[in-house]
């Protein structure tokens, strides 16, 4: 069978993960996909890195939006990150030259998954996300698919691994802050730049996305309330295990429907008490873990590693099977052009559930 080609655009810590990945598993994911999944070129800034994979076997672009241009490329697969700039440019270029496109880059599809599905849309290519929201675990497909028939009525959940990692170090060894974001960073969870993690923005671009697909709804990143965890200290931790509880950043989107019918999206990421009983206490390290509650599914547990190579590249090669084997269906839960524009809720009228 014709392989699914691929134009590799990053070659960091997602990118190289990715590599390896179709290096050792190629046999398994050409029989799942029903054919192989090649990599024909790739492009990052620094042709002379030593990036620990083989690079030798692939056409080297020293302009990465030259990759959309390529008549050898089925998809591309944008795995640079930032909101704008270069990967926005290359993945608006892939779709409007009508090549599917994958990326883990939630910051791009918070800010611009809008305009990037109805592109995706209009050339009928695929656009495909999964790594963007809590690295390995498949939540997008198992909302997207898995809760399709449900009404969604809330959702939330940890979303960034790197705050898990530092708030779960900082409560088993009372290590300082600073010394474990720094591991974090060595150990590849974090952003480019950190502050995205530790301010919450991350896990409120993933929120955003998640609320859209949960609530058919028009992503609205700019109506999700922040706050991060960079003023937690270990005191404050110390105490709230006194108290029979651990601090975890959590991001939470409700759906609400007034008597008018009117639906009211509310989506805030903030550090939350959470009682040691509950699932998420338990979640730690990078781990992240969603809760969606669907009307008949009842509470849904979707956990796993949030970053690192090896997940991301998991979520990355599994939307690439995904569109090897044909699949078309549009980026978010209904069409672009269905999903609604909600107001964001009132946040002195919550309901107490
Ligand atoms: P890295 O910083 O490790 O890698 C980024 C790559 O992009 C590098 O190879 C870099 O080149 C390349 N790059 C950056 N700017 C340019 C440019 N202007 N032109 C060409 N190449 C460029 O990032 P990650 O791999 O960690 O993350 C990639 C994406 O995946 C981001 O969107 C991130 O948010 C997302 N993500 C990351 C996860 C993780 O655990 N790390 C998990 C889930 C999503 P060079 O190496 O030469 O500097
Ligand atoms: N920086 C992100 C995190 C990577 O720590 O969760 C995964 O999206």
């Amino acid at each position: 069978a014709e392989p699914l080609r691929i134009a590799l655009a990053g070659l960091g810590t997602v990118g190289a993960g990715v590599i390896r990945l179709i290096e050792s598993n190629g046999a398994l994911i050409a029989q799942r996909a029903g054919r192989p999944i090649e990599i024909v070129a790739v492009c990052a800034r620094d042709r002379s890195k030593d990036r620990g994979v083989d690079l030798s076997r692939f056409e080297w672009e020293d302009d990465m939006t030259a990759l959309a241009g390529r008549d050898d490329v089925d998809v591309v697969v944008e795995l640079v990150g930032g909101s704008d700039g270069p990967a926005l440019a290359l993945a608006r270029n892939a779709l409007k030259g009508g090549k599917g496109l994958v990326t883990a880059n939630k910051a791009m599809i918070a800010h611009h998954g809008m305009e990037l599905a109805e592109l995706a849309e209009g050339a009928q290519v695929p656009l495909k996300y999964e790594a963007a929201v809590a690295g390995g675990i498949p939540v997008v497909k198992g909302m997207r698919e898995g809760a399709a028939a449900n009404r969604i009525e809330r959702i939330y959940g940890i979303l960034n691994g790197t705050c898990n990692y530092i708030l779960s170090q900082m409560e088993d060894s009372g290590r300082d802050f600073g010394e474990v974001l720094k591991e974090a960073q060595e150990l590849g969870y974090a952003e480019a730049d950190p502050t995205f993690d530790i301010e919450g923005i991350d896990a409120a671009h993933k929120l955003a996305i998640l609320a859209s697909i949960a609530f058919g709804a028009r992503i609205d990143f700019n109506a999700v309330e922040v706050a991060g965890i960079s003023r937690v200290l270990a005191a404050d931790i110390a105490q709230a295990e006194a108290l029979g509880y651990v601090i975890r950043l959590i991001g939470l989107a409700d759906c609400e429907t007034l008597e008018d019918g009117t639906r009211r999206l509310f989506q805030r990421v903030q550090p939350y008490l959470v009682s040691r009983d509950h699932p998420l206490a338990t979640v730690d390290g990078p781990t992240n873990a969603v809760v969606c509650e669907g009307n008949y599914s009842g509470r849904l547990l979707f956990e796993g590693a949030g970053a690192g190579d090896g997940p991301t590249a998991s979520a990355v090669v599994a939307d690439l099977i995904d569109i090897a084997r044909g699949d078309r269906s549009a980026p978010f839960s209904i069409p672009v052009g269905l999903l609604q524009s909600l107001e964001p809720a009132e946040t002195g009228h919550r309901r107490n559930r």
